[in-house]
C-alpha cells in the first residue's frame, strides 16, 4: 500500500519523478482459521494501514488480500453485503462510539445493519453480545460518556462481534486505555477467541500487549515484516536486532533480565526515501557492509512447527544478545 505524495508544481517542472509513502511495501502472510496473530512495531510503521487493507477499507496498491481463498474487496457496499468476513475495531473507543446513542442502540444497530433480523431475535441476541464481552445489563442504557474507557471498548468489541465476523482485525484496542484496565481487555479477547474459535490479528505497539494473547508474531518495521513467528519463541530468542530494540523497551520484562541490546538510536527513515540495503541499516549497531547493499528477505531458523524467520543478514548465525531468565508473571 503505497500512498502517493501531491507533487509541488517546482517538482512537475523539474520533472521529479512522483514519490509515495511505503506504508505497507512487500508484506506476504497467512493467518489459519482459529489463530491469534499479533502485529508489533513502533508508530508509523504502517501497522494500522496493512490492517486497513485486510479488512478492505484500503485498496491495496498491488497485490491481494484473500479471506477463505476469496478477494477482499475495498468496496463499502460489498463489504456491507457480506460483513461476516471480517470487522476492525480502532484503538479509540472515544470517537467509535456514537455520543446520541446508549449501549443498546449502538449494538442493535450494529445488528440491524447487516442482518434483517426480528426484533426481539434482535433484543435477545443484544443482551447476549453485552453478556459476552462481559457488560452488566445495568449499562445497556447508559450513554458512551457515562462509560469508562475499558467499558467502551467492550462496547466496540460486542458491536464489531454482532456480526459474527470470521476475523477481528484489533487495532490497538488496548493503548487508549488505562493500565489497569488493559489486562482485562486483553484477557476477554482471549477468552472471546477460545469460546467462538475466532481468528484475530491484534495489532501493538509492543510485544508485552501481544504476548498473552497471539500465538504467533510478526513484528513491522518501516513497512515490512521483519521477523515472525511463535510468539515465545520471538520472544526468548529474537533474531533480528530491532526486535532485540524492541523487547529492551518493555519495562515490565525488565526484572531479571540480562540485555546487552541497544536500546533504538533515533527516529525511523521516512518511508518515503528508504536507505538502500537493509530499511534498518541506519539504526542498527551491527551494520556492515552487505547491509547498505543488500535488503535481506525472512530467513528462516531451523525448528518444529510454525516457522520462525527474520529478515537480517545476520539472523541464525550467532546466539541472541538478548536473554530473558525467567518468563514475566503472567496477568
Ligand atoms: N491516508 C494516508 N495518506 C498518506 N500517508 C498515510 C496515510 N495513512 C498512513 N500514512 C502513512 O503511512 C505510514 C504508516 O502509517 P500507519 O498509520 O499505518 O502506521 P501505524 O504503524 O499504525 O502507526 P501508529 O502506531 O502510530 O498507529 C506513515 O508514514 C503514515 O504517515
Ligand atoms: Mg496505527
Amino acid at each position: 500500500m503505497h500512498f502517493p505524495l501531491r507533487r509541488s508544481s517546482l517538482s512537475i517542472v523539474r520533472r521529479r519523478p512522483a514519490e509515495s509513502v511505503r506504508a505497507v511495501d512487500g508484506v506476504n502472510f497467512t493467518i489459519e482459521r482459529g489463530e491469534s496473530v499479533g502485529l508489533v512495531g513502533e508508530s508509523g510503521c504502517g501497522k494500522s494501514t496493512l490492517g486497513r487493507c485486510i479488512v478492505g477499507l484500503y485498496k491495496s496498491t498491488a497485490g491481494e488480500v484473500r479471506l477463505n481463498g476469496l478477494p477482499v474487496v475495498a468496496n463499502k457496499r460489498q463489504r456491507n453485503a457480506n460483513p461476516r468476513v471480517a470487522q476492525i475495531i480502532f484503538q479509540d473507543p472515544y470517537s467509535s462510539l456514537n455520543p446520541r446513542m446508549t449501549v443498546r442502540q449502538a449494538v442493535l444497530e450494529a445488528l440491524h445493519v447487516h442482518h434483517a433480523i426480528a426484533r426481539p431475535d434482535a433484543e435477545r441476541r443484544c443482551s447476549e453480545l453485552l453478556d459476552l464481552v462481559r457488560l452488566s445489563s445495568r449499562v445497556a442504557h447508559a450513554y458512551p460518556r457515562q462509560l469508562s474507557g475499558g467499558q467502551r471498548q467492550r462496547v466496540s468489541i460486542a458491536r464489531a462481534l454482532a456480526v459474527e465476523p470470521e476475523l477481528l482485525v484489533a487495532d490497538e484496542p488496548v493503548s487508549a486505555l488505562d493500565v489497569s484496565v488493559q489486562a482485562t481487555v486483553l484477557n476477554l479477547l482471549a477468552d472471546l477467541r477460545k469460546d467462538l474459535g475466532l481468528t484475530l490479528l491484534l495489532i501493538a505497539h509492543n510485544m508485552a500487549v501481544v504476548r498473552h494473547v497471539c500465538d504467533r508474531t510478526m513484528v513491522m518495521y518501516l513497512g515490512r515484516i521483519i521477523e515472525t513467528g511463535p510468539t515465545e519463541r520471538v520472544i526468548a530468542d529474537p533474531q533480528h536486532p530491532y526486535t532485540q530494540a524492541l523487547l529492551t523497551a518493555i519495562p515490565r520484562l525488565e526484572p531479571g533480565r540480562r540485555s546487552t541490546a541497544p536500546a533504538l538510536l533515533g527516529d525511523p527513515p521516512s518511508p518515503i526515501r528508504l536507505p538502500p540495503g537493509c530499511r534498518f541499516n541506519p539504526r542498527c549497531s551491527r551494520a556492515e557492509g552487505i547491509c547498505y547493499e543488500i535488503e535481506p528477505g525472512l530467513i528462516g531458523g531451523a525448528g518444529e512447527g510454525t516457522v520462525h524467520a527474520a529478515a537480517c543478514h545476520f539472523a541464525w548465525t550467532t546466539p541472541s544478545t538478548v536473554s530473558i531468565s525467567e518468563p514475566p508473571s503472567s496477568q
